[in-house]
């Protein structure tokens, strides 16, 4: 139907007659000429109407709505030097139209502009709603586009590494990855249910033990847990796992993988290998284990600094063996009045929202005098307020914000007022286009976390990964005890704030295997129940092996500047985790209830 993308016609093309296939772009009535702008995958090209060419093809051109679908002959030319369009690519030709063919009208009003020309921001819900037409416009194409460029690029990489794409099911058990699962119930087994995959884990690892050595998917995974910018309910992971190598191996590997995208994607060499930070370290200096690493402003301790300073905030918080942690902000005093880190200011704000009651806080002014609030002032010593400026290197005209309390609030409290503050006083190096890549790798997670509402410790990533193998002994009656303090061999991958990915050397001893999933208080019946098949499996020659996943939604939204992953995904759902467009989820018949043997106990509020 067609011999050229639109977007494709340059000046070699000059006296070619050519066919083109697209979308009305717009429609211009110059005083007898028409002109028609046709867009499809590949850009747009102006068609000329002339009335020379005949009356019926004119006629055809004066009733064009905006997305009509056409089909276009004509003869490329080259444009009058007055009216050369330096903005598109094909913009120093034009096609001279000898026939054009409607093969689809447009009878229903469009519910936004679809046109290149139309740089309005169109509502994100019309978006979602419409998606068919916002996959038209310049924007999506381009990401999805990418998108495909990315995967293929890992997948070449990982090919050439000896690694096999193998899928996994979709409709299996619950694979703990910390959040809810979507259930399905299976009609053919009454009262039993699917569980969709949050990841590929145990699959990937049972792999593994079948000897498959190095393995890939792009996996999709389910999960129901609070939306945000950077989650989705179903999202895609690249997915790897791999015998017989240790974790340096493993990190190695990856960074590989990650520099051919960047350098593939991006045309940028990135400084190999990537820093690495412990857990503890990432937690000490950032508040966070993903931390931005593209601008200072770090935490710092000054508990033993401050204990004695007679100002109860901070040394209650030190006698419940909680912190006070501060940051420094440069010229802090010019650009954060008071008002802003007092109760109702924006910055108060974010603090209470980490859970912090409000911050400390102290001003340093010319020859090392300081304001702050009335206790800290009055106690604060010549030499502790020295060492304090030395610790925290603020000078005159800099702020300095306290956190005190339990180290886990003030961590997050200080975490969330840093990123707040950087983006506000523009911090942040190049946000946009030209950005810093500041990979890390976060390293030595502890094994588990005391979740306080459920009273219990829990896995940090998942637990199936090994624990450091310094950190537990040979003498398995040891292991109740080592397990809570030692440090796992896991491993993420964070970028500019963002967890890329994640992954960890596995535990391959069924014993081992039992002891932590007992530490977390699966009982041995329930473990056999829920994991008999991987506890098995690790006791008939299961590989010593490890992997990682990525965010592949994630990794696009990046490298094509994105906010929202949603706008990396064909199809994305809502916060409320719908599909504007299909409107799902929606209702199911009550037969189909019945032959699931489910019963509905919803009721609608609004009733
Ligand atoms: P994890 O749970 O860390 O690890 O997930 C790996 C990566 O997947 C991305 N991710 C998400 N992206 C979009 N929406 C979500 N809701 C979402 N949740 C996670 C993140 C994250 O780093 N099985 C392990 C991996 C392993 O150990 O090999 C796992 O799933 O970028």
């Amino acid at each position: 139907m067609r011999s050229n993308g639109c977007g494709e016609l340059r000046s070699q093309h000059i006296n070619s007659n050519v066919q083109l296939c697209g979308w009305v772009d717009r429609c211009r009535d110059h005083g007898g000429v028409i002109f028609i702008d046709l867009r499809d995958f590949s850009g747009t090209v102006q068609i000329t109407i002339d009335p020379d060419q005949g009356k019926e093809l004119f006629a055809i051109a004066e009733s064009l709505r905006n997305e009509t679908v056409l089909q276009i002959e004509g003869k490329v030319r080259s444009r009058p030097i007055e009216s050369i369009n330096k903005k598109i690519q094909s913009g120093e030709i034009e096609v001279l139209a000898t026939a054009i063919v409607v093969l689809n009208p447009v009878t229903k009003n469009l519910p936004f502009n679809v046109s290149v020309h139309d740089e309005e921001p169109i509502k994100e819900e019309l978006r979602l709603k419409y998606r068919y037409l916002d996959l038209r416009r310049d924007r999506m194409n381009k990401n999805l586009r990418l998108r495909h460029k990315t995967t293929k690029t890992a997948r070449e990489f990982l090919e050439n590494e000896g690694f096999i794409e193998v899928e996994t099911p979709v409709l299996t058990r619950s694979t703990p990855e910390g959040a809810r699962d979507y259930v399905l119930p299976s009609r053919v087994c009454g009262g039993e249910w699917f569980a969709l995959p949050q990841s590929p884990q145990l699959f990937k690892q049972l792999l593994m033990v079948g000897g498959i050595d190095r393995y890939f998917q792009f996996a999709r995974c389910f999960r129901d847990e609070d939306l945000r910018a950077d989650r989705q309910p179903e999202f895609t992971q690249l997915d790897l796992e791999m015998s017989f190598m240790s974790q340096e191996e493993i990190l190695e590997l990856n960074e590989r993988l990650i520099a051919s995208i960047w350098k593939k994607m991006k045309g940028i060499n990135l400084k190999l290998p990537f820093p690495r930070l412990t857990w503890h370290e990432a937690m000490e200096k950032y508040g966070t284990d993903r931390p931005d690493m593209r601008y200072g402003m770090e935490l710092i301790t000054v508990n033993e600094l401050i204990k004695d300073i007679g100002f109860k905030v901070f040394s209650n918080a030190i006698a419940e063996g909680g912190s006070v942690k501060c940051i420094t902000i440069k010229n802090g005093n010019k650009f954060i009045s008071n008002v802003r880190i007092k109760p109702g200011g924006d910055i108060f704000s974010e603090a209470q929202q980490a859970g912090a009651g409000g911050l400390a806080f102290i001003r340093v002014r010319e020859n090392n005098e300081i304001d702050t609030i009335g206790a800290i002032k009055e106690n604060l010593t010549k030499e502790v307020k020295n060492e304090l400026l030395k610790k925290t290197q603020a000078s005159a005209g800099d702020l300095i914000l306290f956190g005190a309390g339990k180290t886990s609030i003030v961590n997050k409290t200080l975490d969330r007022v840093r990123q707040f503050i950087a983006r506000d006083l523009n911090l942040i190096p190049n946000e946009k286009g030209n950005k810093k890549w500041n990979f890390a790798w976060i390293i030595d997670f502890p094994m588990f976390e005391f979740n306080s509402d459920e009273n219990r410790l829990e896995a940090l990533h998942h637990p199936f990964c090994a624990p450091n193998q310094k950190d537990i002994s040979n003498d398995e009656s040891e292991w109740t005890n080592q397990l809570p303090k030692a440090k796992a061999q896991a491993y993420d991958l964070v970028l500019n704030g963002l967890e890329l990915g994640g992954g960890s050397i596995r535990i391959h001893n069924s014993k081992l295997q039992q002891a932590v999933l007992k530490t977390i208080g699966i009982k041995s019946d329930n473990a056999k129940e829920q994991f008999g098949f991987l506890l098995d499996a690790l006791e008939m020659g299961s590989p010593p092996h490890g992997g990682i996943a990525f965010g592949l939604d994630r990794i696009i939204m990046l490298l094509s500047d994105e906010e929202s992953i949603r706008d990396t995904i064909a199809f994305p759902k809502t916060q409320q985790a719908r599909c504007l467009m299909t409107d799902a989820p929606a209702g199911v018949s009550e037969n189909q209830l019945k032959e699931l043997n489910v019963i509905s106990t919803w009721i609608d509020s609004e009733d």
